[in-house]
């Protein structure tokens, strides 16, 4: 097997021992995204917050020390629910945080549920980026938050295993496709010079009429 399709793949979806060993470098090496998503989402204890694609589930953990009302997150390994809920089992058993096996395209949740919604590094694997967005919209209220926090096209192409899989767009088609998909108020928040970026926006209110 082609090492380099394997570690690729760990990122795609970690699974066992390989996936273990990614979601730790990941917690290091994104430990700049995962603040600076913080620092954006302004957490209160009125939000109810969603991460898409949370691996190994660090970052829920760190949000879940802000109290917000309540956390829920989803991810297509299975591996990585299991370890995301052994890392969150005091907030899980307080019923302060609610873990699910979902894909982005087919999120399990009701309409207008989301105050703020976020996800780190998952944006290169999914697959119709039309339904994942209308799933998010969907499910986040109006004038809620979305952050896509993500790795810019010129830093993706420095990475040799990106060959395999993943999804590489510069900051203007990210822009376009969250904008073309009913999304307002994009904005791009630069988290490391020409490496990494928080694409923020808001769930575009329908029927809002201007005076
Ligand atoms: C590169 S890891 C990032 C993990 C975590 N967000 C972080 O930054 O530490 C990508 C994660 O997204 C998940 N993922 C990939 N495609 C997905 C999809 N279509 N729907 C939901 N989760 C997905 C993977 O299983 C993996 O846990």
């Amino acid at each position: 097997m082609n090492t380099l399709k394997y570690i690729a793949g760990q990122f795609e979806k970690p699974t066992g021992f390989g996936g273990q060993i990614s979601t730790l470098i990941m917690n290091i090496i994104n430990r700049k995204m995962y603040s600076k998503t913080i620092d954006i989402l302004n957490i209160t204890n009125k939000d109810t917050i969603l991460d898409i694609g949370f691996g190994n589930g660090k970052m829920l953990k760190k949000i879940s020390s802000f109290n917000p009302q309540k956390l829920y997150g989803i991810d297509i390994s299975e591996d990585m629910l299991k370890s995301a809920i052994q890392l969150n089992t005091t907030a899980i058993s307080a019923n302060k945080m609610e873990l699910f096996l979902a894909d982005v395209q087919n999120l399990p949740f009701a309409d207008n549920f989301f105050d703020k919604i976020y996800t780190i590094n998952t944006v290169y694997f999914w697959q119709n980026y039309e339904n994942c967005f209308s799933e998010i919209k969907r499910i986040l209220k109006p004038d809620g938050l979305f952050i896509n926090t993500c790795l810019t096209k010129k830093q993706l192409e420095k990475l040799i295993i990106t060959k395999y899989g993943f999804n590489k767009f510069t900051l203007e088609e990210l822009k376009n496709l969250t904008e073309q998909n009913g999304f307002s108020d994009v904005d791009i928040v630069e988290i490391e010079k020409d490496k990494s970026v928080c694409i923020i926006a808001k769930n575009k209110k329908i029927g809002s009429v201007l005076i």
